[in-house]
């Protein structure tokens, strides 16, 4: 099962999983970073500012998750530009390394099996950052979403366009389509690092930790995965039912053993 960490607060999270990734990246300068966008990510990415002072970050490759489809790369909530604004240029990460899904609608229909090669090519994801959507999604794979499935076009839910309105202008701003990796992506990654935060999240995470394997909910595929860390603050840790088992674990885990 996914090894769950209830944490007082977002930062003591964003610093364990900095941590854990300046272990990686010092023992693999050239490591695959799966990034994520949304805001659940911003305290790792906060972290990781100091606990990467002094390290060679200039091999590190990453993917992102998922990316609009149909808005300007130039837009500045692309996921391009967040990525860009919030990971490359804070980390000095080299820009030609860094991938984002190609969102733009010319070439479309060939952008997901683009990403699968990229992906491929560069030898698969060591550590991949999960954010979870109030309706359970990875990634922006929505509700339905097959275990199985691969980087491709999706359609939002209108919770998802709701959830993500505070970014944009508008509510209608938010695009309607995604391009996103699959849970079938997702899972081959080698370590799964899914972070939530505040009671919006808590029935979300009690579903994909404790709940049914089921599409309906598609975090629960983090459960077929043999290594998943859960990062949570207390609030989103509310509805699991067996909180004081992980507490007690996290307790005893010796030190050596990293995430
Ligand atoms: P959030 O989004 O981090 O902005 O809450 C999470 C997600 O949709 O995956």
């Amino acid at each position: 099962m996914a090894e769950v960490v209830i944490v007082p607060t977002a930062d003591a999270a964003g610093a364990l999983v900095a941590a854990e990734i300046a272990r990686l990246v010092r023992a693999r300068p050239d490591a695959v970073l799966g990034l994520a966008t949304g805001s659940t990510p911003l305290p790792v990415y906060a972290a990781l500012r100091e606990a990467l002072t002094g390290v060679d970050v200039s091999h590190v490759r990453g993917f992102a998750l998922d990316e609009y489809v149909g808005l300007d790369p130039r837009h500045p909530q692309s996921y391009r530009s967040v990525i860009r604004r919030e990971v490359v240029e804070p980390l000095g990460l080299d820009p030609d390394r860094i991938h984002v899904p190609d969102g733009r609608l010319d070439g479309i229909e060939g952008a997901g099996d683009a990403y699968e090669r990229a992906i491929a090519a560069a030898g698969g994801v060591d550590l991949q950052l999960l954010g979870i959507g109030s309706d359970g999604h990875i990634g922006f794979n929505e509700p339905g979403s097959s275990f199985a499935s691969r980087t491709r076009v999706k359609t939002l839910t209108r919770q998802t366009r709701a959830d993500n309105a505070r970014f944009f202008d508008a509510p209608d701003d938010v695009p309607r389509h995604c391009i996103t990796q699959g849970l079938g992506t997702i899972l081959d990654a080698r370590h799964l690092v899914l972070l939530a935060f505040g009671a919006g999240k808590a029935a979300a995470v009690a579903g994909a930790v404790e709940g049914a394997v089921t599409a309906s909910l598609p975090a629960s595929a983090i459960q077929l995965h043999p290594h998943v860390t859960v990062v949570v603050d207390e609030a989103a840790a509310a509805e699991l039912r067996y909180a004081d088992y992980y507490r007690e674990t996290w307790d005893a885990k010796p030190a050596w053993q990293g995430l």
